[in-house]
């Protein structure tokens, strides 16, 4: 099973990024952690960050030739903003989890609405990095429940 994990933008940053509220941990260390839950559940994990709203829609686009099963993505800012990513995830139609490491309904009135919620299968937000891996875990699972 292949996984594409996707953060955007200003998500290089973490470990020095309002560490208050997305915590101390970098995103390589976030990402390898990650890489060792994919490897228990038997999965690939490709991961991907960019700033650039298009080079995400390209890789969304992309994802079934490249034999993707699922998606694992925060948005970042693009949440809140991103119709184009939100058009790229219901056109490929692949099973996708949202994430956030912070709780964004418990934070600015303009962070509580997700563009991008609506065409994932569920959200995992405020648990800090281990939003990823519950969001992998319920990812892997629906995948593994789901008939082919
Ligand atoms: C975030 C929440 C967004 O509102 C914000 O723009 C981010 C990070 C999170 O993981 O908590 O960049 O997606």
């Amino acid at each position: 099973m292949k996984i594409l994990l996707i953060n955007g933008p200003n998500l290089q940053l973490l470990g020095v990024r309002e560490p208050g509220i997305y915590g101390a941990d970098t995103l390589p260390a976030i990402v390898a952690h990650l890489r060792e839950t994919a490897a228990e559940l038997g999965c690939e994990l490709i991961d991907f960050q960019s700033n650039h709203e298009g080079d995400i829609i390209d890789l969304i686009g992309s994802a079934k030739e490249k034999g993707v099963d699922g998606i694992v993505m925060n948005p970042a800012a693009y949440t809140h903003t991103s119709v184009a990513i939100r058009d790229a995830l219901a056109a490929v139609a692949l099973p996708a989890v949202e994430v956030h490491l912070s709780n964004i309904h418990a934070r600015e009135e303009f962070r509580s609405h997700s563009l991008t919620a609506p065409k994932c299968i569920g959200v995992v937000a405020g648990f800090g990095a281990d939003s990823y891996e519950w969001a992998l875990r319920a990812l892997v699972a629906h995948l593994n429940r789901k008939p082919v």
